[in-house]
């Protein structure tokens, strides 16, 4: 909404009092509790999804279970995931580990099993993709300091 606001400034002055009265709008419509609902719905479907697909690795909850990091035999812990990402939470990378294909990859099996869980349209890939982004929603939500 800033950036609305200071583009509309910086281009078009004339167009600050509709910008203002547009964010004005959207502070007072219910659209802020409906973005924190969506994704409070989103977590809770990835919940599904990970209880399905990843607890049998990584534990409930994201909590380690016998996933280990193969160059120090550390326990994958899920939830401290955007802690030893800088902070962040990479979603490109996020995709990239789960979505593998190379066969002895610790993926390649659950990335199978979920393309193949849905309809054989041109739609799979995008539609299990999803599957992969609502576990992040999920994670991201039961992150530790
Ligand atoms: C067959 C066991 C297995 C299953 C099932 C599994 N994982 Fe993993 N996962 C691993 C192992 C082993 C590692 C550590 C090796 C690595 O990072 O490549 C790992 C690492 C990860 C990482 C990287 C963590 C980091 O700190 O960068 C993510 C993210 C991840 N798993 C997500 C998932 C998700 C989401 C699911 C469910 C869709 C899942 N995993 C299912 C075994 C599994």
């Amino acid at each position: 909404m800033y950036e609305i606001l200071s583009w509309a400034r910086v281009k078009h002055p004339a167009h600050l009092v509709v910008a203002a009265g547009a964010a004005l709008l959207l502070a007072l419509a219910p659209g802020a509790e409906a973005e924190d609902s969506l994704g409070e719905a989103q977590a809770a479907a990835g919940r599904a999804w990970y209880d399905k697909y990843c607890t049998q690795c990584h534990g409930p909850g994201g909590a380690p279970g016998s996933a280990v990091y193969p160059d120090t035999n550390e326990k994958v812990d899920l939830r401290r995931y955007v802690a030893r990402h800088g902070g962040r939470f990479p979603a490109g990378e996020w995709i990239a580990v789960v979505e593998q294909t190379e066969a002895r990859a610790p993926h390649a099996e659950v990335w199978r099993e979920i393309l193949e869980a849905q309809p054989q349209t041109m739609a799979r890939r995008p539609v299990a993709r999803g599957v992969v982004v609502l576990i992040a929603e999920y994670i991201k939500s039961v992150q530790t300091k």
